[in-house]
């Protein structure tokens, strides 16, 4: 079977670009191992940026999010040195956050993908990219039936995640992949249980990090920083929510609404960047071409900024025969790519402090008896003085 352009993943990347290339008269079809169902009902990320709602406000792709979207622009910092809020949207551009949870932009994207006529196969997965490396590329997939079939086409987009069949199938020698393990451990929950603030709560506490993110009404999602090698299910509810309360500081505060934990996951704070974006007809957007640690909540944003950027590109040399978008794609994200990272580098080391969140090199002198999150002293004073500098700086 043959198409324009295969697009493998139906995450935010995926589904963003299919919308924009039927948009544009553009043939395609999205490939997804998944089920429907799984996509519509994944938990991951929630926080859309504003440049994030005004690329998807621009393709008619926002209605469900400003109808059920709530505006977000206050983080809470709980500390050692006691509580402040940051109304980031007062300062700067005064942008805010739309909090939208992911499965709901998805089914959104989707049902408006099927709607205007997308062709989605799902329960296929894509084995590999063939021939990139001429104007020819094809994909081979497993088919829902198990059998193996082929989609030929012009481009292919590799949108399908960091352990996607596009990583997989990156030429070896051409590409540059720049990775950083942040050294520390979230344990990220989600609670059947309504916000307990009606912010995002940082909390910075000698036993380690714990951070506080609504999700909506009923749901909160919680992270706990853990010692690395943790199994997702080795606390108990009553440990995860008796920790979260010391952390947060539920005594001076208040004590967090507790509810049934409904999902739960490891996850070792990693980054990385692979460059460049595109090697011959195989393009990269979204977390295949660049993971961002969940610090700061970019990778959901940048995945829809990409998904822009190559869809234009893709529309332009498809219909117009013009490439020079495809030339500049990777020059043209890696400077956004980079910027998520660095925020987000700045965001881990702002709640944890030193690198590993130990605050030494591989050093053990000063570290805390064994807890998660025990600082050297040095790198707990700069931890102070950053935070510091959030509670009083305008700039
Ligand atoms: N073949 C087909 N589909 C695949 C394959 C494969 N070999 N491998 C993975 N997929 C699918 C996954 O099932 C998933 O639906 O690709 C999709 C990738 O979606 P995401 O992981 O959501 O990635 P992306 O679209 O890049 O989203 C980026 O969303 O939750 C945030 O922070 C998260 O950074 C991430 C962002």
């Amino acid at each position: 079977r043959a198409t324009d352009v295969v697009v493998l993943g139906a995450g935010p990347a995926g589904l963003v670009l299919g919308n924009l290339l039927q948009n544009r008269g553009v043939d395609c079809v999205v490939l997804e191992r998944a089920e429907r169902a799984h996509i519509q009902t994944r938990a991951r990320a929630g926080f859309l940026a504003a440049n994030t709602v005004r690329i998807l406000e621009r393709h008619g792709l926002a209605e469900g999010l400003r109808r059920h979207g709530q505006a977000h622009s206050t983080c809470e910092f709980r500390s050692a040195d006691g509580r402040f809020r940051l109304d980031y949207g007062g300062l700067g551009r005064g942008e805010r956050h739309t909090v939208y949870p992911q499965q709901l932009l998805v089914t959104d994207l989707l049902t408006r993908f099927l709607a205007v006529g997308g062709r989605v196969e799902f329960g296929t997965e894509a084995v590999a990219v063939l021939d990139a490396d001429t104007d020819r590329p094809s994909v081979t997939v497993r088919e829902a039936d198990g059998r193996p079939g082929r989609w030929g086409a012009r481009y292919v987009a590799g949108c399908d995640g960091r352990h996607g069949a596009a990583r997989r199938s990156l030429p070896t020698g051409t590409v540059r992949r720049h990775h950083c393990d942040h050294g520390v451990t979230w344990l990220g929950l989600l609670a059947e249980a309504p916000p307990s603030m009606d912010a995002v709560g940082y909390a910075v506490h000698e036993r380690g990090f714990a951070g506080h993110m609504a999700r909506t009404s009923e749901i909160t999602r919680y992270y706990v920083q853990c010692a690395r090698g943790t199994a997702a299910d080795s606390w108990s509810e009553q440990r995860i929510w008796d920790e979260l309360d010391l952390r947060m500081r539920g005594a001076e505060y208040g004590p967090l609404h507790r509810g049934r934990v409904v999902q739960r996951a490891v996850v070792d704070l990693e980054s990385d960047v692979l460059e460049p974006l595109r090697h011959g007809s195989l393009f990269l957007a979204g977390d295949a071409a660049g993971l961002v640690s969940p610090s700061a909540a970019k990778g959901a944003n940048l995945a829809v900024l990409e998904a822009e950027i190559l869809a234009d590109a893709l529309a332009d040399d498809l219909v117009h025969r013009d490439s020079k978008g495809l030339d500049a794609y990777s020059a043209r994200c890696l400077p956004y790519i980079w910027r998520a990272q660095e925020f987000s580098h700045w965001m881990i080391r702002l709640l944890h402090g030193g690198p590993g969140g130990h605050g030494g090199h591989g050093s053990s002198e000063g570290w805390s008896d064994g807890s998660a999150g025990g600082a050297s002293p040095f790198h707990d004073s700069l931890r102070r003085s950053r935070i510091d500098s959030l509670r009083t700086s305008r700039s």
